[in-house]
């Protein structure tokens, strides 16, 4: 049973009038949300989450039946976000013990709706994954040898675990986690799994996280989990296939066309992946197909959360115009590919600012870093009191925030014509918490 606590409601006129589109979000609301949160603040549309997930999941059902979605916690795990998604139907893809534990203890996961992944575990971890029956995907090697001792230490228990693998892929090359599928190593996992009375390798897995997004690149993946599958289970058919995560989204222009190639549909990733699959495990009577496993993060949730910060000055230095905002770069800098982040300026009504005056600004960050710098050359003129909003920040922001110098900012979640407190803002105590 979910032991979730529930979030509590935030009482926003302006909000109430009008639904949370977070690209189109007015003055008044920002400014009304601002007061209550007294600092920067994130807000996700948990409607939008809902149809990312439906849209995503129906677009490879009706390729592929045999499909499970499994969110990779690590993108936000926000524990109302997650248990938002489970009420869905989505499973949860974690990979440490620590993700376990919100996904299984705090959000209520039942332990075989999880996929536990990742490189780094301790024996007790995997000890306890398989004994609670979640789906643990070996990373390597000595992951294996882990298990192994689970297996002799509960000889009247049968174990079904998944590999994952890795191999050389097209338009973006190689992961570095994973078992390498080559001939030794699949011979050796042969013989691992023929050494083992009480455990059986049911499926593969892959992830690439360093390499295109492009339909080109899934279509190599699935056939790279085809053939090492192919090879291991010969005249058998795996439990299951797991594609790993890695898809793009729904995304604003101005981040797409960055990206240099164009942006997939969830319909093109789904036919460049079911279509391999499909012909070759066909559907035969009696016989069951594998169980496509897709675990994205990025697709479910990143065009579901802003972040807004307060301009609290501008001044000039050294002949540029420069804002100051409540927030710094560790709230939204998560892109790693050095992309341009998709920010709005909202202006204060009335005000002499506007995003279209030919001037130009660069946004810095409440740090004391000379390097907090979090967009440079943004058109407009900008006063104090404007909101600049980023887009785009639903993963890998909030994760990643550290509470330096500040405390962590509060979330907010727009969900059915409510708006709610998912995570409070962090203060001295929640910062030292850890500390004796
Ligand atoms: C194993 C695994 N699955 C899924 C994901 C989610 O990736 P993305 O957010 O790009 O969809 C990750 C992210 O690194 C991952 O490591």
């Amino acid at each position: 049973m979910s032991t979730y606590k529930e979030y509590t409601g935030v009482h926003v006129p302006s909000f109430e009038k009008s639904p949370a589109r977070l690209q189109r979000l007015s003055y008044a609301q920002l400014k009304e949300l601002a007061d209550i949160a007294e600092d920067a603040y994130y807000l996700l549309d948990l409607n939008k989450v809902s149809d990312n997930y439906h849209q995503f999941r129906s677009c490879f059902a009706q390729q592929y039946e045999a499909c499970q979605v499994a969110y990779s916690f690590k993108t936000n795990y926000t524990p109302a976000l997650c248990h938002h998604l489970k009420e869905l139907g989505c499973f949860a893809e974690v990979v440490s013990r620590m993700e376990y534990d919100i996904a299984t203890k705090v959000v209520g996961y039942h332990p075989s709706q999880v996929i536990v992944n990742g490189p780094v575990h301790s024996q007790q971890f995997v000890e306890t994954v398989m004994t609670d029956g979640a789906l643990f995907n070996a990373d390597a090697w000595y992951l294996l040898a882990m298990v192994e001792k689970v297996c002799q230490r509960y000889p009247e228990r049968h174990f079904k675990i998944g590999v994952r693998i890795t191999y050389p892929i097209t338009e973006g090359g190689d992961s570095r986690f994973g078992i390498p599928s080559d001939k030794a190593n699949m011979s050796k996992l042969i013989n691992w799994q023929n050494s083992l009375k009480n455990c059986e390798i049911v499926g593969f897995h892959s992830h690439y996280s360093n390499s295109s997004r492009s339909t080109v690149s899934f279509a190599s993946r699935i056939n790279g989990l085809l053939s090492a599958s192919e090879a291991f289970f010969s005249s058998t058919t795996p439990n299951f296939i797991n594609v790993g995560g890695g898809f793009f989204g729904h995304m604003p222009d101005s981040l797409a066309v960055q990206y240099g190639e164009s942006v997939a549909t969830f319909e093109q990733y789904a036919e460049a992946i079911c279509t391999p699959i499909r012909s070759q495990y066909t559907v035969q009577e009696g016989v069951n197909q594998p169980l496509l496993l897709l675990e994205p993060g990025t697709a479910l949730v990143s065009n579901a959360m802003v972040f807004v910060a307060q301009v609290l000055e501008v001044k000039s230095c050294s002949g540029r115009k420069v804002a100051l905002i409540n927030g710094s770069n560790h709230n939204v800098n998560h892109k790693w590919q050095g992309e341009t982040l998709p920010v709005q300026l909202i202006t204060k009504p009335g005000s002499r600012s506007t995003s279209n005056s030919g001037e130009t600004f660069d946004i810095v960050g409440n740090t004391c870093i000379e390097k907090d710098i979090i967009c440079q050359t943004v058109n407009g003129t900008v006063q104090a009191g404007d909101f600049v909003v980023f887009q785009y920040m639903g993963g890998y922001s909030n994760v990643l925030k550290q509470p330096f110098i500040h405390p962590c900012q509060g979330i907010y979640a727009w969900h059915n014509q409510r708006l709610l407190r998912i995570k409070r803002s962090g203060d001295m105590h929640s910062v030292l918490s850890d500390y004796q």
